[in-house]
């Protein structure tokens, strides 16, 4: 198994590639199963979960293939198989996102149901909630999700949650409704801007989607899609990494691609803590000057601060002057960086659903576990800093969200490398 070595102090100096965004090409690739001609998506991340949702859409009889310049193409040559089977959902929650189009288009779904996951309770209830409103029928069998329908039809729906909207909720009940006869309206649905660029590329494909981006989305149904050419947004949560990365070690980079009006909730609270952020001619530009004021930060559905972009604050404000208070209202359970980042000196301690962050001056290196992906980005960001060398083990959770991440930190200063075992 692959680890991290890292030894901190240096500051990051330079410009880094944002890749294209995960939680947007996930879905967009499984809303190639509506699809009736051949789709070409840009941008699309090379990583190990859009290969896994690539090695799950061959199952289902989508054929891809990436050229030479980094393009995705792909085109169904069979309809046959709607089961995404347990050992494929197990490892990627985002597996769900084949339900909607499944159900939509080959009117029946099995779909293992997910189980939980390193930042907590996993429910898939809005999800079929919003397909069952529009006329699909699932039953729970062996930890399946049968879903059948004969014909979508749409209607009016609330899609709100205990914890708000629900993003791949949303993905999934839209990704059905563009082939339900007539009308559809979802209140309470998530506004990411990867629900957005799903939309836009649903759109292309000759959907009729209005409202994405607001919480109140229209869908008018058409009889089939046809294929197009889509540019995947990049990726927000690796752009704040990155600034995170440039604060915690008082540097400056130039995050290329990083798209300011994706990340203000972020950007926002960055600022508080005294990080300076402008938009550059190609990106987003952020410097950091040695001190760092503490802050509240709460969690919220978009666009509120991003859940994904929790652990990678925590990590920054262990080193602020005083003390800060960090609530995660979207995935209470979402701490398992805690422990870790104390092993490396910082003071923390949960309480609950929030976290009370004592600034400390300085962290020290130390072997330390990644869980899950976000939580593997903090470590790496304290190991940015943290006195002597830090050695993260278990890559392998990194490597889900974050294109080659040891390549852009060490062309902009880091001293890291990844160790086989
Ligand atoms: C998406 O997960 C992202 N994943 C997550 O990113 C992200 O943390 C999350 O949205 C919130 O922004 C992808 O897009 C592939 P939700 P998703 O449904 O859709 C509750 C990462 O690090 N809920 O918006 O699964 C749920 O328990 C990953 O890249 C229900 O109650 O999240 C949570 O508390 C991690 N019932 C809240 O809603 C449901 O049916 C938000 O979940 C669905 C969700």
């Amino acid at each position: 198994m692959e680890h991290f070595e890292l030894n901190g102090g240096n500051r990051l100096k330079g410009a880094v590639q944002i890749s294209g965004a995960k939680n947007a090409a996930l879905p967009i690739l499984a809303a190639c199963i509506l699809c009736e001609d051949e789709v070409t998506l840009h941008n699309v991340p090379d990583l190990a979960d859009i290969r896994s949702m690539i090695n799950l859409l061959n199952r289902l009889g989508v054929k891809s293939q990436r050229r030479d310049d980094g393009a995705i193409q792909l085109r169904v040559v069979d309809e046959m198989n709607c089961h995404a089977e347990y050992e494929l959902v197990s490892k990627m929650r985002a597996s769900v996102c084949v339900m909607g189009p499944l159900v939509a288009k080959r009117k029946r779904a099995q779909v293992a149901m997910p189980g939980g996951c390193a930042i907590g309770f996993r429910p898939v209830n809005l999800h079929l909630q919003g397909l069952e409103a529009l006329g699909a029928e699932s039953e729970l069998t062996g930890g399946d999700m049968m879903l059948r329908a004969k014909k979508l039809k749409g209607t009016e729906m609330f899609l709100g949650g205990a914890f708000g909207s629900s993003v791949t909720g949303t993905a999934n009940v839209v990704m059905a409704a563009v082939l339900a006869e007539g009308r559809t309206v979802i209140e309470s649905a998530a506004c990411e801007p990867e629900v957005t660029d799903l939309a836009d590329f649903l759109n292309a494909c000759g959907a009729r989607i209005t409202g994405h981006g607001t919480p109140r989305i229209t869908i008018d149904g058409v009889a089939a899609l046809k294929g197009c050419e889509h540019h995947v947004i990049a990726d927000r949560i690796e752009a704040g990494t990155f600034a995170i990365a440039a604060a915690i070690t008082n540097g400056e980079l130039e995050l290329r691609g990083a798209r300011i009006e994706h990340l203000i909730a972020a950007i926002d609270c960055l600022r508080r803590v005294g990080v300076i952020i402008e938009r550059g001619e190609k990106g987003i530009s952020v410097s950091s000057t040695r001190r760092l004021e503490p802050v509240s930060i709460t969690t919220q559905p978009y666009p509120g601060f991003p859940t994904d972009l929790q652990a990678q604050a925590t990590a920054l404000l262990c080193l602020a002057d005083g003390n800060s208070i960090i609530t995660e209202k979207v995935f209470p359970d979402r701490f398992l960086h805690i422990a870790e980042l104390n092993r490396m000196g910082a003071q923390l301690r949960r309480e609950g659903g929030t976290v009370i962050v004592h600034g400390v001056k300085k962290l020290v290196g130390a072997p330390v576990m990644a869980s899950d992906l976000r939580a593997s980005a903090a470590l790496i960001l304290a190991g940015l800093i943290a006195k002597g060398q830090s050695r993260i083990s278990r890559a392998y959770h990194i490597d889900r969200g974050y294109e080659r991440i040891e390549d852009k930190l060490s062309a902009v200063g880091a001293d890291i490398r990844r160790v086989g075992e």
